[in-house]
């Protein structure tokens, strides 16, 4: 039998309630906020994720999942499938020359991402992230707005509360760079102490030792040389006035000088939402701000700061708390016929039910109107209609009510507005365009 691969799942229906209910809040409260969405491939050049993400990290290093495209296929060589959303928003930003737009640019997207890695409970090879990004200018206001709509994204979706924003200023580029001169020579000498995995850090992203689980690696730690320390006045200052606007707008979060987050785009802000048992290991989302991220892929210096959410780790979280995603799959109508000429009316029947916004199912095949009914039972419909040749010869249909078990013959013209006058207008599911296209001269 195959199977879906390693690390990849199949959103179900009932999932599927989940992700449409997220989707739906993100796309709400970011269109309030003045986001515009955007897309952009699912692969791209791997050197936009090298040089934006950063050669040595985890997920450039050891996750990135190559696209082999044709066998010898010049065009191919060297993309692969995004493991965020950033880097590709960032290419497309320099490209489309979108500085020359009112700014800041506000984005968001939601899709899939991919990044290959030992798959565990929460840590997929292919998984859903929703992304807000905000480019083009840099004020701690802007950090603060960020920060704010995500937060209502997460309180809509009901799971704000089981989740602790943690929150960290990791400087400018230069004083990361002298941070990590410092701890590399803080551990000469002490590099036989570490565990392997912590040694190889040491040479390739220090500051990864920071977030280490390693119980050695954080007791050594204790004593080593502290990121603030390193941290210019300007960037202090530009922290402090974020975390008054946070206090302002009254959101929660706890100061967390250890976070550093897998990316080396990093500069400024960096926060995350917690869960509050598992802490960092199952982040819900994660973001920070990235001024030279775009030069860094060939734009002009132009600042910018973003978030990104898991999806799989948000529903997981809401099915915890009990939130329940509207369910907007039921049946309404089951419609079972016996005969040819039955059928044929049907299906013009069923198709007009649903253009009035009525779910409705029926001319499934020719089993008995003993077994449709049967049928009609399992798929769980509110009413059924029935019609036979009898039926069909007096002009009439049977409608019945599943729950109550009553039925009643009525002329068949009357089949439409009767299931619309017993469901209510309000449970109908129409869909209408309700915005205004712009008239175009036909001239
Ligand atoms: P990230 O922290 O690497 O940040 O990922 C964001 C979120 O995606 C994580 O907190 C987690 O919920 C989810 N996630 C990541 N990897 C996996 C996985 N293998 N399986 C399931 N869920 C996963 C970024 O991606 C940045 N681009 C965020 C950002 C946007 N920074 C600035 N703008």
């Amino acid at each position: 039998m195959f199977r879906t691969p390693k690390g990849t799942h199949d959103v179900l229906p009932e999932d599927h309630q989940y992700m449409t209910y997220i989707k739906k809040a993100v796309r709400h409260r970011a269109r309030q906020a003045g986001y515009k969405r955007i897309e952009t491939p699912m692969f791209e050049n791997k050197a936009i994720f090298e040089r934006g993400i950063g050669e040595h990290t985890d997920i450039v290093e050891k996750e990135l999942f190559m696209v082999s495209g044709k066998k010898n296929d010049e065009d191919s060589a060297g993309l692969a499938l995004r493991p965020e959303f950033t880097a590709g928003i960032c290419r497309s930003y320099i490209e489309h020359g979108m500085h020359q737009l009112p700014q800041p640019v506000e984005f968001y997207s939601f899709g899939p991402c991919y990044r290959y890695d030992r798959p565990q409970k929460g840590r997929y090879r292919q998984f859903h992230q929703f992304d807000m990004e905000i480019i083009g200018l840099k004020d701690p206001s802007i950090d603060a707005q960020l920060i704010l709509v995500i937060s209502k994204i997460l309180t809509d979706l009901k799971i704000r509360g089981r989740l602790k924003l943690q929150i960290n200023n990791i400087g400018t580029t230069e004083n990361r760079q002298a941070y990590i001169e410092s701890l590399k020579d803080f551990f000469i000498g002490k590099e036989r102490n570490l565990p392997e995995l912590d040694q190889k850090r040491l040479k390739t992203n220090p500051l990864r030792l920071l977030d280490s689980k390693e119980e050695d690696t954080q007791i050594i730690l204790k004593s080593a040389p502290v990121m603030d320390q390193f941290i210019d006045d300007d960037s202090k200052e530009f922290h402090s006035t974020l975390i008054g606007y946070l206090d302002e707008l009254g959101v929660e979060y706890e100061k967390n000088a250890t976070l550093v987050r897998g990316l080396d785009y990093y500069t400024q802000t960096v926060f995350e939402f917690w869960d509050e048992s598992t802490g960092a290991q199952n982040a819900v989302g994660g973001g920070g701000r990235y001024d030279g991220l775009i030069e860094l892929l060939g734009g002009r210096s132009t600042p910018g700061v973003g978030f990104a959410g898991g999806v799989e780790r948000m529903i997981w979280h809401m099915k915890e708390a009990g939130v329940k995603a509207p369910f907007k799959d039921q049946v309404d109508v089951f419609v079972a016929q016996l005969g040819p000429e039955a059928k044929k009316k049907c299906l013009t029947l069923i198709s007009d039910l649903r253009d009035r916004g009525v779910h409705t199912l029926g001319a499934l095949g020719e089993a008995s109107l003993k077994s449709q009914m049967r049928l009609a039972d399992k798929f769980g419909a509110r009413y059924t209609l029935l019609l036979g040749k009898m039926e069909v010869k007096s002009g009439t249909i049977i409608i019945k009510d599943m729950e109550a078990g009553k039925q009643q013959e009525i002329k068949f013209k009357e089949a439409i507005p009767t299931v619309l006058k017993f469901i209510g207008e309000e449970n109908l599911d129409t869909y209408t365009l309700r915005d205004k296209f712009v008239d175009v001269d036909e001239d």
